[in-house]
């Protein structure tokens, strides 16, 4: 399978795909890794890798409209089988991401429909939540509201701090974001309807 992967910061999902993928644990070839921060670490990580890489810089584009139809046809040029969202941190248009229904994750740190947005583990903390979390869904164009495939939990120590607890929760990304795409990889994963099925049961 064909992957893009967009990233804005750091790649440690991204790294996680890379290093699965080296140890052929997915069956997968990361064709082109697309940053919105030309400063973005993942695309050191993308280098070392060999992987192309593209800076689409959101500033050089006066709308969302206009950004978004950059980033799909730069995409689309490597006709990807998925497009995986590794800390890209930018919203889609709803056009954007009906390009890629059904082929479109994104790894969000809270546990959906918990703490849609931005700054979630400082908002677990708020709330005194025991636990808290990542999940790993498909994307449509509701903001972090697609079908979620998988989660996992963390507990919430008391007098943790939010980078505490995201150093936490990013430990159980690197784990849960390869596994998903190795699904999605061997066609045990889709979504049809705005439901996610694994090996042909609902999610
Ligand atoms: C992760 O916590 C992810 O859930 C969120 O942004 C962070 C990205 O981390 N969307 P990295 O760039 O993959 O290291």
């Amino acid at each position: 399978a064909k992957i893009v992967v967009l990233i804005s910061g750091n790649g440690s999902n991204l790294q996680a795909l890379i290093d699965d993928i080296a140890e052929q644990k997915i069956a997968a070839q990361i064709v082109a890794v697309i940053s919105n921060k030309a400063d973005a670490f993942g695309l050191e990580r993308a280098a070392q890798a060999n992987i192309p890489r593209h800076v689409i810089s959101h500033k050089d584009y006066s709308s969302r409209e206009e950004y978004d139809a950059q980033l799909h046809s730069t995409i689309a040029g490597f006709s990807p089988d998925l497009v995986v969202l590794a800390g890209f941190m930018r919203i889609l248009t709803p056009w954007f991401v009906e390009q890629f229904t059904g082929k479109m994750l994104n790894i969000h740190p809270s546990l959906l429909p918990k703490y849609k947005g931005l700054d979630t583990h400082q908002r677990a903390i708020d709330a005194m939540d025991e636990e808290h979390g990542a999940s790993v869904h498909f994307v449509t164009p509701e903001l972090d509201g697609g079908p979620v495939v998988l989660q996992s939990k963390v507990p919430v120590f008391a007098d943790e701090t939010a980078s505490q607890l995201a150093s936490k929760v990013q430990e159980q990304e690197r784990q849960m974001y390869p596994l998903v795409v190795r699904w999605f990889c061997q066609k045990r994963l889709l979504m049809l309807n705005n439901k996610a099925y694994l090996d042909g049961n609902e999610i």
